[in-house]
């Protein structure tokens, strides 16, 4: 049984196979794999757009979707998380999706169910379909991303997007500057700086992220309007250069990107979100047909 705990799961052979099958996807080639599969979502942790993305691209497939509703589970009665798992897991499911506060969560889960368990993001460890889908995106623009420079911009150190981009952006063969205030930082032998204008002209591409205040213990800038002051993305650092835009959302407007740049064309933030139902679709082919 194959699980997507983090990135290094695949190897880039498979993703090159995963992409082609998103590509052909995204082009509209979609027929009801997934009939007769069901697929659970199971998030201990709030989402926007990859609950829905997932079950999204679970029901363009064909498969049953059920979503558990953690709020209101037995998790809140004292029921452990495991066992949440294995009862969940006895009703048959071809995949479990999991997003967890916890790093770890989704791993533990693999060891007590025979379904697929998906990593939905964990803490600040991973979030490897975040990843795949930004890469897709990448490639759909520069075609080989070999030698192209990326800017990760932001909390990288709570981020588990960056986490799980900076180990499948360097395996393509990307270079990747690390932008971040320094308590920002993780331990890192990748180059880095605080400052946007230094790197500006080296880079093809830039991953804004979003400052992720609900895992800081003390408040690290004054306001996010100082931290904006450095790191938000705006027309006036980017002039007119052929640099495209990437952010995982949510964004938090004018703070990390401004107005501007989010309604400027280089900005490929919708675009992520409809490769992610392409590629989340490919994930779920890949994990439950084999
Ligand atoms: C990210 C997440 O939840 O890790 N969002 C997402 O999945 N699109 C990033 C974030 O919350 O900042």
């Amino acid at each position: 049984m194959q699980h997507l705990i983090k990135t290094s799961d695949f190897s880039n052979e498979e993703i090159r196979v995963l992409f082609a099958d998103a590509a052909r996807f995204k082009q509209g080639h979609i027929v009801p794999l997934l009939k007769n599969k069901l697929i659970i979502t199971l998030f201990f942790e709030n989402s926007t757009r990859t609950r829905s993305s997932f079950e999204v691209a679970a029901k363009r497939l064909g498969a049953e979707v059920v979503h558990l509703d953690v709020a209101n589970s037995s998790t809140k009665k004292g029921e452990t998380l495991t066992d949440t798992a294995a009862n969940l897991d006895a009703m048959g499911p071809n995949a479990i999706i999991v997003r967890h506060a916890n790093s770890g969560v989704p791993k533990i889960i693999s060891e007590y169910t025979k379904a697929s368990i998906i990593n939905a993001g964990d803490g600040a460890h991973a979030h490897p379909t975040q990843a795949l889908l930004d890469l897709f995106t990448l490639q759909e623009h520069f075609g080989d991303v070999r030698g192209k420079c990326i800017a990760i911009v932001g909390d990288i150190k709570n981020s588990r997007v960056a986490n799980s981009n900076i180990e499948l952006l360097t395996r393509m063969g990307m270079q990747i500057i690390l932008v971040t205030p320094p308590h920002f930082l993780p331990p890192t032998t990748l180059r880095h700086t605080h400052h946007l204008e230094e790197i500006i002209d080296e880079v093809d591409a830039i991953m804004s992220l979003r400052t992720q205040t609900e895992r800081h213990e003390h408040p690290t800038y004054a306001s996010l309007k100082d931290y904006a002051s450095d790191f938000c993305i705006t027309e006036e650092l980017i002039g007119e250069r052929d640099i495209i835009l990437l952010h995982p959302g949510p964004v938090h407007r004018n703070i990390d990107i401004d107005d501007a740049m989010l309604a400027d064309k280089r900005c490929r933030v919708l675009q992520q979100v409809e490769n992610g139902v392409y590629v989340r679709m490919a994930v779920l082919k890949k994990l439950t047909l084999g």
